[in-house]
């Protein structure tokens, strides 16, 4: 049997099939549409593994599903695939509507048709892991407490309210039909193989080329930062021992303001960049205006996963981001292929107009 993971080829998808590979002989269907955020050069170092089934199609395609779950005979989904930028949500919406809510919709009633057919264990111990994001619950004031797995739902950008939709329908397939689905909402996340249109690799890239480092509005919106492998193990947990119908929430306990971010960013850039003519790199940041219904507070409460699977981070900010910085100066011919074509557009789109506000 085998696992299918949608969306291999982007971010957390390829850390997590490249991580996984290298300790499991259980066969990955990577099923990934290659969009603007997908690459296999975030593949390479699995491209002749015989245990990685690379398959180019869409999660629309139910046909596509319906046959590769049953072909693979697959044990559980992990899904992954989705349209994931907030502000590429905010200038065109409908891909996020059609990705990630009728997307996930096609996967849910192919994953529902083929468990159906199971029987005994196969059918008991099928999981689909539905991978959602802490930004369904909207925002926080400064002193809130974290998000918690019973936070309402408020999501605030087209995004968030596609992953919402998503996670609905998820949440209804599990009363309704049974089908073993367990939801996550995880934090920011970040990482090798993260495309530059977030915040982190825009800072690197932007920083390695001597070019502005964008912060939006006051810099004072505050994430809750996550290594991408430490997400990575969480869901692996998750499948192991997590409980069908249960959502979990997964986070770094590691709130930091957007500026204070950047500096640290750019105070590691001047140490390992230090013949750089941007020393100091702090003198590239040019505050731009806001995001429209900008977040104000992600953060999460993450006891329920840390007492009940015995999940915890291993990395820190600081030794995250100076593997990740590591892996981004070393990595410069990935950084030259998802670096040309669309990725000039987006640019152009989501910064062209933005006014300097310093
Ligand atoms: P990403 O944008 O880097 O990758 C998404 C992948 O999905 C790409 O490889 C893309 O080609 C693929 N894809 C898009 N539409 C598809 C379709 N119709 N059919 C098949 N494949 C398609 O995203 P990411 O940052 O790796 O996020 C992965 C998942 O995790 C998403 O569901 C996202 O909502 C969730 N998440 C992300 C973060 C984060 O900080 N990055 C945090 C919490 C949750
Ligand atoms: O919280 C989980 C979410 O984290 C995931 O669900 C999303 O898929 C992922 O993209 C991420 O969403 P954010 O909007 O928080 O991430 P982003 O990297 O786009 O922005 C992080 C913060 O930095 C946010 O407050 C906006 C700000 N920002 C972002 C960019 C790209 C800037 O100030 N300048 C920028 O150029």
């Amino acid at each position: 049997m085998s696992i299918l993971v949608t969306g291999g080829a982007g971010f957390i998808g390829a850390n997590l099939v490249t991580r996984w590979l290298r300790s499991h002989s259980e066969t990955i269907v990577n099923l990934d549409k290659l969009t603007y955020a997908g690459n296999l050069a975030s593949l390479v170092e699995v491209a002749g593994d015989p245990n990685h089934k690379f398959v180019h199609g869409d999660i629309c395609d139910a046909n596509l599903l319906g046959d590769l779950l049953r072909s693979h005979r697959i044990r559980a989904v992990v899904h992954l695939a989705a349209e994931s930028h907030v502000d590429r949500s905010i200038h065109g919406p409908e891909n996020f509507i059609r990705t990630n809510v009728t997307g996930t919709f096609r996967l849910l009633e192919a994953a529902r048709g083929y468990w159906e057919t199971l029987a005994g264990r196969d059918r008991e111990e099928f999981r689909f892991i539905n991978v959602s994001t802490d930004e369904v619950f909207g925002s926080l004031d400064a002193d809130d407490p974290p998000f918690t797995e019973r936070s309402l739902y408020q999501p605030n950008s087209p995004y968030s309210a596609s992953k919402a939709a998503a996670d609905h329908l998820a949440r209804s397939y599990f009363h309704t039909y049974g089908v073993p689905i367990i939801t996550t909402h995880c934090s920011n996340n970040y990482g090798p193989r993260q495309f530059p249109e977030k915040l982190i690799p825009v800072l690197l890239l932007n920083g390695m080329r001597g070019e502005s480092l964008p912060v939006y509005g006051d810099g004072g919106n505050i994430r809750d930062w996550l290594y991408v492998d430490d997400h990575c193990d969480a869901l692996r947990r998750i499948l192991e021992d997590g409980v069908p119908g249960e959502t979990y929430n997964i986070g770094g306990n590691c709130e930091m303001a957007n500026i204070d971010l950047v500096r640290s960013v750019c105070e590691l850039l001047d140490e390992v960049r230090a013949n750089s003519a941007s020393v100091p790199h702090v003198d590239l940041v040019e505050f731009v205006s806001d995001r429209p219904g900008h977040d104000r507070r992600y953060a999460i409460d993450a006891s329920k996963i840390r007492e009940h699977l015995d999940w915890q981070p291993h990395e820190n900010f600081e030794s995250g981001l100076r593997k990740t910085v590591n892996w981004y100066l070393e990595n410069d011919e990935w950084l030259a292929q998802v670096t040309s074509g669309e990725y000039r557009n987006w640019m152009e789109t989501n910064y062209g107009l933005r006014a300097k506000t310093s």
